[in-house]
């Protein structure tokens, strides 16, 4: 739990290196965070899991400050960050990796030119020498040296979350947020990147915030399960406790079957009567 406070801008350390404090987030009407309490353990890792759509990246990017609260705070080592401007978050953002759900690579870049831009953006831009031995030793980390001359473009899907992965930890941060690490990727490339993750906290105490589908990966690396679902934490525990809950929202879900209320939905649209989406195509 979140103690107290005696001010609104600070907190214990003691309290998690990341602090979600009552923090709601809303599009519009839509209500994704729900007065969310959230407190990460330093050198641990915390999986967050829930159905799509369900807030996880949201959730992610206010650790980041990427997107800001309608309401509530957060906290990085016990400092408020979620009220601080674009300069002063540049600052907080060096401590952190961040694997986009979408790889997002720049296209115009090499391989190598991708992971050393946020060594060049935040640093200063290494010589010839240092920069080569710094995106091999990444690159190695993740299995891709090798392909420091390649184009994302000539890149395939699961390639690209690695190379995405290499620049995540390009920094050396103290903090890696993973959004989907394992999606795309074949069940060996998965557990390559489920090893990764702990050894990273293994030999170099990272704390890591995983968002993830893939519950084979979940139960793996997680130090702690969070479950996400209609803008609310609704389960928080290890991997057993998660694995064993009596809640059957998150059994369908870890189990991944569909609810009895979710099928009644899908019958009563007439979209589902699959011959009803061939009538209209003019033959
Ligand atoms: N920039 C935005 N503007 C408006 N709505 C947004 C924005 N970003 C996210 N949302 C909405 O917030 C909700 C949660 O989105 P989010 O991307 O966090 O889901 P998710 O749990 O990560 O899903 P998935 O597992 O599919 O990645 C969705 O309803 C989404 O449409
Ligand atoms: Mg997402």
């Amino acid at each position: 739990m979140v103690k107290a406070s005696d001010s609104n801008n600070k907190i214990s350390k003691d309290d998690g290196i990341i602090v979600l404090r009552n923090v709601t987030r809303n599009f519009g009407q839509n209500i994704v965070l729900d007065k969310i309490n959230l407190a990460i353990e330093s050198g641990k890792t915390t999986v967050v899991i829930g159905p799509s759509g369900c807030g996880k990246t949201v959730l992610v990017k206010h650790i980041i400050g990427l997107l800001r609260p309608t309401s509530g705070q957060v906290f990085f080592k016990g400092k408020r960050i979620d009220n601080l401007n674009e300069d002063q978050l540049g600052k907080i953002r060096v401590h952190f990796g961040y694997l986009f759900q979408s790889g997002a690579l720049f296209d115009s870049l090499t391989v190598a030119g991708n992971i050393l831009f946020p060594i060049e953006h935040f640093f200063k831009i290494p010589s010839q020498k240092e920069a080569e031995e710094v995106v091999k030793i990444k690159l190695q980390m993740v299995g891709m040296d090798g392909f420091q001359e390649r184009y994302p473009s000539q890149l395939s899907g699961g390639q690209r979350k690695r190379v995405a992965l290499a620049r995540a930890i390009a920094l050396s941060p103290e903090v890696i947020i993973y959004d989907e690490p394992t999606t795309g990727l074949d069940p060996i490339r998965s557990d390559v990147i489920n090893e990764l993750i702990l050894k990273l906290k293994r030999e170099l105490k990272i704390t890591s915030v995983a968002v993830t589908h893939d519950m084979t990966s979940a139960y793996k690396i997680a130090d702690r399960i969070v479950m996400l679902h209609q803008g609310k934490i609704i389960a928080d525990g290890s991997a057993d406790y998660i694995r064993d809950i009596n809640n059957p929202v998150v059994q369908q879900f870890i189990n991944g079957q569909i609810s009895e209320e979710e099928l009644e939905i899908l019958r009563m649209r007439d979209s589902y009567d699959a011959t009803k989406l061939w009538t209209n195509i003019p033959r």
